[in-house]
């Protein structure tokens, strides 16, 4: 109930600007984002490598309504690229169709995402684009277009794709791209979905997931097997071991600030661990997800949330200055819509 809440929330446009404008929204967002600038996120790979963790960068925005926009966001990517080669990272991107124009035009989308896996492609050594995966309005067209990308021979394998293990149609899409030798980044799926397309019950979605995951173990690709959930994980591990897969064949991926000290404790068991590292001003539906998959995080975040802003007006009411008086008080004014928007959780 709580989790189908947080992800209607997660679309909320009204909410989505009162959080992402107010100071107080972004500090909060810092658990799991890396900052807002791409300095910032390539810092936190530089950490996270130095930590034998590798990296997918991913610039956080979603469906962009202009190609302008949409243009924007490939080129930041494209800068991202060209800044891991140059400072010899151990990270790769991740994209989303919606955020590379796929709603205003989708030969624009194929466009730039063909560019900047084209740039992956000619980097040395060669670097990967991963496309995340977004709602079911989006299934289709998003394999369609990583097969399609991926058909032409200089792309190959430098682009992959995400399958989501509550949806039903899973395993006929997995089937697809491996006979296609197309990367997949195996997850449960983080979308409100209906019944009728996806499982809803955790253990027909985990079950699955495991079931899927030793497909993809067994087929000789290198793919990525993207969960924080410890049991799922030793299955792996064990999988694995019995039979005879190396740890070099496959990589876990975790959510930055999610379960750090599992990533860590697998990279020092000799396992490869990719860390998504999201960064950019458009945190908000991410953030949302990230709470509706644990809900007990919003108890925290509101308190820490409230606490703040007492904390925040201690410190302006010192103040005389009548001109400050009245930009702080429109600054309150704006985190307590946000407490009341929040409150309304
Ligand atoms: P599950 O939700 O069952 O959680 C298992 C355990 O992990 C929990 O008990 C808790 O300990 C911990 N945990 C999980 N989420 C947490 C959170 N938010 N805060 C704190 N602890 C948490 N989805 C999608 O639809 N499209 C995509 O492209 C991607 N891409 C992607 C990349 C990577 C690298 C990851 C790790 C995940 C995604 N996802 C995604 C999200 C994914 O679908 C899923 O929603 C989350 O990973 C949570 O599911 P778990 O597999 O962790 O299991």
């Amino acid at each position: 109930m709580l989790k189908a809440l947080l992800i209607s929330l997660s679309e909320s446009r009204w909410l989505r600007t009162l959080a992402e404008r107010s100071s107080l929204g972004q500090h909060i967002s810092g658990r799991f984002v890396a900052g807002t600038q791409v300095e910032d996120a390539l810092r936190v790979t530089q950490t996270l490598n130095h930590a034998g963790l590798s990296v997918s960068i991913d610039n956080l925005g979603e469906n962009v309504s202009t190609a302008d926009e949409a243009r924007h966001s490939a080129q930041l990517y494209c800068q991202l690229l060209s800044e891991i080669s140059a400072r010899g990272l151990n990270a790769n991107i991740s994209v989303k169709l919606t955020h590379m124009g796929l709603d205003v035009d989708p030969r624009l989308a194929y466009d730039n995402v063909c560019a900047l896996i084209q740039q992956a492609a000619a980097s040395q050594p060669k670097n990967f684009v991963r496309v995340d995966m977004e709602g079911s309005a989006y299934t289709q067209r998003t394999l369609d277009l990583v097969r399609e990308l991926h058909r032409a021979p200089e792309n190959r394998g430098c682009v992959g794709a995400v399958i989501q293990s509550y949806m039903r149609r899973a395993e006929a899409d997995i089937a697809q791209l491996l006979r296609e030798g197309i990367r997949i980044r195996l997850c449960k799926g983080a979308y409100k979905e209906p019944a009728g397309i996806a499982y809803q019950a955790k253990s027909e979605v985990d079950s699955n997931y495991i079931r899927l995951m030793k497909v993809l173990l067994k087929s000789g690709i290198y793919h990525g097997l993207a969960t924080h959930d410890e049991s799922i994980i030793r299955e792996a591990q064990s999988f694995a071991t019995r039979e005879k897969i190396l740890p070099e064949a496959f990589e876990f991926q975790m959510l930055y600030g999610i379960r750090r000290d599992l990533q860590q404790s697998l990279a020092g068991e000799g396992w490869r661990m990719r860390v998504y590292v999201p960064f950019g001003a458009g945190w908000y539906p991410y953030l949302m997800r990230r709470l509706a998959e644990r809900p007990a995080n919003v108890s925290g975040f509101y308190r820490f949330l409230c606490w703040t802003m007492v904390a925040d007006h201690a410190r302006r009411e010192g103040t005389r200055e009548s001109n400050r008086t009245a930009r702080i008080k429109g600054q309150i004014g704006g985190q307590r819509r946000l407490v009341l928007g929040l409150a309304a959780l």
